[in-house]
């Protein structure tokens, strides 16, 4: 009994540490980088949110039928300055057209799956790919799971933001007005004309080579083309419109469940989903404020708390160190009020900041008139 409690503290302590020493690699990367440390690459709008008339999920306090917000949604492409690079996406939905303040943030991915899964794996992951650039097959290697993460949750070239559906991979709470316990998964998807494929999803062979991320040699596309899209439809009258759903799942009185990992998806055949919400934006916003809009898990009513973990194999650990995450968010907002807001960046592949992981000599493009000898990084 003693040695199971010391044994148990000492796992907590470790968790501990990994948070702690991730917080501040991430938090000085951010600093010293001005960047969001993966979501770098995004667009940011309003719009309201709306609670569906007719639940069909367990009655809720906050989830209140017909009860409406201003919104804010960031889409963002993962880890690379380039809308067209081979890769995972964002969707963050803040309840409140506001740069930071709000009821409840909501952050996720494209994919049912993830590449991680745990703060051991996460660890990896940071340790791997920070060690080889962004390029990260040693990790692959590691954990096949991965692979077949990777390739559930990248995509290549989709049409637009508003053409995929994004997924919290990792499971959060949900106390009904009767104080009954669910786990839960959300997930944002496009409201109509979507049949469960996401534009951009990845046929077989490129799911087990998700690690070749360039872009196609004939590529022509800008590398802001997908924020432009979805520039372009909220032009005029345009609106993009989602469903917010939900799916909930009782766990044993007696037992933490294994299915509480982000590394399975719950099947929707077992575990439906329910509309929750009807998101409508129709408002693009400028570059400054959407670089000063920032999201946090710690905004949440009581009644939808965020399990955090015990140990480093934990599945709730991912949430501990999300939460961590908002210390990387305010160095970054630091870093902009003491040396100013970075530049936007530009539309062409052959300027130096744009990344060729794995190498690939020439970018695809047009290549500009008055291009010099180019200094591409490679990491
Ligand atoms: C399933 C796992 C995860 C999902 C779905 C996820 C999702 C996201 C999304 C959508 C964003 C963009 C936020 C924005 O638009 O500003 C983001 C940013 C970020 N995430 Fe994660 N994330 C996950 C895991 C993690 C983990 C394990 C960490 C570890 C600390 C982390 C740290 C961060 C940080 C530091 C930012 C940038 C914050 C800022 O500068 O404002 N995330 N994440």
């Amino acid at each position: 009994m003693f040695i199971n409690k010391v044994h148990a503290a000492l796992l907590r302590l470790q968790l501990r540490l990994v948070v702690a020493i991730m917080t501040v690699i991430i938090t000085m990367t951010s600093f010293v980088k001005q960047r969001r440390m993966s979501h770098e690459n995004g667009i940011t709008a309003k719009g309201r949110v709306r609670v569906v008339d007719n639940p069909t999920f367990p009655e809720h306090d906050f989830f209140q039928a017909g009860r409406e917000w201003p919104c804010r949604i960031r889409h963002a492409t993962v880890l690379f300055k380039d809308d067209a690079k081979m890769t995972v996406r964002g969707a963050s939905l803040k309840f409140a057209d506001d740069r930071f303040e709000s009821p409840f943030d909501m952050l996720m991915n494209t994919g049912r799956v993830g590449l991680f899964w745990n703060a051991r794996t996460f660890w990896d992951f940071g340790m791997m790919t920070g060690k080889h650039g962004k390029f990260f097959v040693k990790y692959l290697a590691k954990y096949p799971q991965s692979l077949y993460g990777g390739g559930d949750s990248s995509r290549r070239n989709p049409v637009s933001f508003g053409e995929m559906s994004f997924h919290t991979q990792t499971c959060y709470a949900f106390v009904d007005t009767s104080g009954e316990f669910y786990y839960c998964r959300y997930r944002l998807i496009p409201i109509d004309d979507w049949e469960g494929t996401d534009s951009g999803a990845l046929p077989e062979w490129w799911r087990d080579h998700n690690w070749l991320q360039n872009p196609f040699p004939d590529e022509e596309r800008s590398r802001n083309y997908l924020k432009d899209e979805y520039i372009s439809r909220l032009e005029g009258d345009g609106t993009v419109e989602y469903r917010f759903q939900i799916q909930l799942r009782k766990p044993p009185h007696d037992h933490e469940p294994k299915w509480v990992t982000a590394e399975y998806e719950w099947f929707e055949e077992v575990t439906p989903w329910h509309d929750l919400a009807v998101v409508t934006i129709d408002e693009a916003l400028d570059y400054t404020e959407a670089m000063l809009t920032w999201f946090d898990l710690g905004f949440h009513p009581p009644s939808l708390p965020v399990p955090t973990g015990k140990s480093i194999d934990d599945p709730h650990s991912l949430n501990s160190l999300r939460q961590a995450g908002k210390w990387a968010g305010k160095a970054r907002l630091l870093s902009y009020k003491l040396r100013g807001m970075p530049e936007k960046f530009p539309d062409t592949r052959w300027s130096p900041d744009w990344e060729q992981i794995p190498p690939m000599p020439i970018p695809p493009g047009p290549r500009p008139a008055d291009d010099n000898p180019r200094q591409i990084q490679t990491q």
